[in-house]
């Protein structure tokens, strides 16, 4: 179905064109200028030492595991109220992922509750910023501290959130994705962030082929091919170079939004101070027949996320129903609205009073 309204679109213009242009005519497609220049850029807008540019951000959670040294027998403790990646990796590398239920309010993972979780496998906890709204980093932090345990934050939904005045993705090794429906985007992309030396280091071959930076043909590690083309990190550049507007312009939807809900059942996202927006979501009774409604005029709407432990692979694992209750009653009524950095005012007003109509015939 072609949508009035998609769920997400993303905003692409000349600076791209003319950045795609100059890579394309520099001959240099891989492993080049652009490439470097994207993962500095970036590295230094959230304030982290090095920028590893990888093909998607799942790749970049994935070697994120591997280069701390995550392996089958270790446990991973992170939230099942997450895009399904953030778990897939601990189960890429061997380990096995331990789900902390999540805070009602935030849909994040609660940090009061990981405590409890920490065993004797335990090697890292994995914060997932959801549809950008910064973790509880404070007692996260402390944890990993007085228990000795490595942080990998998911920041792909979060990029220029903030926690305290810092931005998320600079307290542990962190993660980010470029997917189209992300405020910037490569097309396909991601990229891993560390202020150590080490970790860059075992990252950039683990990326390309397992090198260590001697011969092209010699491998000294089991690597992947997950490099990002430098004609994508021009996409990059050129995007990352309108973040503060776009983050402005998605935060004023935002409130649009929450406005024009006030006053119907809905139960709209929390303003936190510091969120960024990746997506609006709602939560609504009977979630399901309305977001058919919504689907049927042509208005795209979404049920993220559905909890992740109830997935096949995690059904086989063991997990079912009643394991995480806050997560699962969450999954049952979220639904995500529209959302892209050049919505219009009409278009926000269009999906509201739709979603008002739908609301309000459920059950006729
Ligand atoms: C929380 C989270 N983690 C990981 C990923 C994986 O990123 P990608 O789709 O770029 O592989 C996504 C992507 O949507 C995500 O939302």
């Amino acid at each position: 179905m072609t949508y009035l309204i998609p769920l997400s679109r993303p905003l692409i213009g000349r600076p791209e064109e003319k950045l795609v242009v100059k890579v394309l005519r520099s001959g240099k497609l891989a492993r080049g200028p652009a490439t470097r220049s994207f993962e500095n850029m970036f590295a230094r807008y959230i304030g982290v030492k090095h920028g590893l540019a990888v093909c998607n951000g799942t790749a970049a959670l994935h070697l994120a595991l591997l280069a701390h040294g995550i392996k089958t027998g270790d446990k991973v403790i992170t939230t099942p109220f997450t895009f399904v990646a953030s778990a897939n990796c601990v189960l890429y590398t061997g380990a096995r992922p331990v789900f902390v239920d999540v805070d009602r309010e935030t849909y994040n993972i609660d940090p009061e509750k990981i405590a409890e979780a920490i065993g004797r496998d335990t090697k890292a906890i994995l914060p997932v910023h959801v549809f950008g709204m910064p973790c509880d980093m404070r007692p996260i932090t402390e944890l990993c501290e007085d228990h000795h345990l490595i942080l990998i934050e998911d920041a792909c939904e979060a990029i220029g959130a903030t926690y305290n005045g810092k931005l998320v993705g600079s307290f542990g090794t962190s993660c980010f994705s470029f997917y189209p429906n992300k405020p910037i985007t490569t097309g396909e992309g991601g990229m891993l962030l560390t202020d150590s030396n080490e970790i860059a280091a075992k990252v950039d071959a683990l990326r390309n082929q397992g090198r260590l930076g001697g011969d092209w043909l010699s491998h000294e590690l089991l690597g992947y091919n997950y490099r990002l083309s430098d004609i994508l990190a021009a996409v990059g550049t050129a995007q990352l170079k309108r973040i503060n507007s776009v983050l402005r312009r998605r935060q004023k939807i935002a409130e649009t939004y929450s406005r024009h809900l006030q006053g119907t059942d809905v139960r709209t996202p929390p303003m936190t101070q510091g969120r960024s927006w990746f997506t609006y979501v709602v939560e609504v009774q009977n979630r399901d027949a309305v977001a058919m409604r919504m689907n049927s005029r042509r208005i795209e709407c979404k049920p993220y996320f559905p909890p992740v432990h109830l997935q096949a692979p995690y059904r086989a694992l063991g997990f079912k129903e009643g394991d995480f209750p806050v997560c699962e009653e969450i999954g049952k009524r979220v639904l995500a609205l529209p959302f892209y950095s050049q919505m219009t005012e009409p278009e926000t007003r269009l999906v509201v009073s739709s979603l008002r109509e739908c609301l309000s015939r459920i059950g006729d």
